[in-house]
């Protein structure tokens, strides 16, 4: 019986987490998955009520389950920062969760900016290193607030970091029946410390991987190729910051928000599965913003979890869902209400 840990959190996070929560019940009945939920009280609301972000009661809570369930995260009354550090980043970093996979993957049905591009042109995913880099946090300030202020935000990189999320990236290049090709994507041309230790790691690592086709790329020029030529991509490995970018692109050019799902994973631990979207506060509660990317996160979950047969069910019923054209352009003025869009998914579960 496994026990998943549901954080709602904030904004829309609830509405999209009880889809997920819908789905993932017909997939788990079906294929004999057993499993309990715990939901927990987290969020911009907890926090004005009560000045509580994470309590380490709960870290303590939530080391003991199998999985967490995240919806998302940020209040419109509770400054930047606080919450996505408080609780995301906390527990990214507290559960030492150091892959966070990102799936790019275009749906049949779902519409792409690109032009001339199509969903067999678009199918790759992001390893983005998730608790290094510029996230770490290290760094200060002097002199705030006046003419003379400085500020240091430094990248770290180590040894030991680099080399398990690139070897996991490779692991997921020989799994994935595609192009076996991983893009390690840096700015080793200017970042020529930090960055410098991924290229070296990334040649010493795919030494064991002779499999797999090795290629580097900096990330601006990723950025264009994503773009100009998506199909180039198989797997992609990145720092921590360079992902949080490219996957917010790479979420657009497989048709939105609506539809990118994340994992949050420690191989070893307790890992965390949400949408990529965050709290968007001004829909809240209104019942028309997609829950695609929550039951497609739902999904990874189970497969993380040790069932890929409901987690692959899930998918396909995410793809039947968007073959139907039921779903309209899965933005909030498709005039399908969030709560039937998961109903429909959760009938199509075979
Ligand atoms: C994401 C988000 C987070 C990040 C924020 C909310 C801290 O943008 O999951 O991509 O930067 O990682
Ligand atoms: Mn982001």
């Amino acid at each position: 019986m496994y026990q998943i840990a549901v954080l709602p959190c904030d904004g829309v996070g609830p509405e999209v987490v009880a889809e997920g929560l819908k789905v993932m019940a017909v997939a788990a009945e079906k294929y004999g998955v057993e499993y309990e939920t715990v939901e927990y009280d987290i969020g911009g609301e907890r926090y004005l009520r009560t000045g509580e972000v994470l309590p380490d009661s709960v870290m303590a809570e939530l080391s003991q389950c199998d999985a967490i369930y995240l919806g998302a995260v940020g209040h419109p009354d509770v400054p930047p920062g606080v919450l996505e550090q408080g609780i995301l980043l906390k527990l990214r970093f507290g559960f030492d969760q150091y892959v966070n996979l990102r799936p790019i993957k275009l749906y049949p049905g779902v519409e792409t900016p690109l032009k001339d591009k199509g969903p067999e042109d678009i199918d790759f995913v992001v390893v983005r290193e998730n608790t290094e880099g510029f996230y770490a946090g290290m760094g200060g300030q002097l002199k705030r607030g006046t003419p003379d202020e400085v500020a240091v935000q430094t990248g770290i990189y180590t040894r030991k970091g680099t080399e398990r999320i690139i070897r996991y990236a490779f692991e997921i290049a020989r799994k994935r029946s595609k192009a076996k090709q991983l893009t390690c994507v840096d700015k080793a041309n200017v970042l020529t410390h930090g960055h410098d230790l991924w290229r070296r790691t990334f040649v010493e690592v795919g030494q064991e991987y002779p499999d797999i086709k090795q290629e580097n790329a900096f990330v601006d020029a990723v950025c264009m190729w994503f773009v100009k030529n998506p199909e180039w991509f198989d797997v992609v490995v990145t720092t921590n910051m360079f992902g949080d970018i490219i996957t917010d692109l790479g979420a657009m050019i497989q048709g939105g928000m609506g539809v990118a799902a994340s994992g949050n994973i420690n191989p070893e631990g307790v890992s965390m599965f949400e949408p990529i979207h965050g709290s968007a506060p001004k829909y809240r509660g209104k019942d028309v913003v997609s829950p695609i990317a929550a039951i497609c996160a739902a999904g990874m979950m189970m497969e993380h979890l040790g069932s890929p047969e409901a987690g692959a069910a899930i998918e396909k019923a995410v793809i039947s869902a968007l073959a139907s054209g039921k779903l309209g352009d899965l933005s909030t003025r498709s005039g399908v209400r969030t709560t039937e869009a998961g109903d429909l998914v959760a009938s199509l579960i075979e």
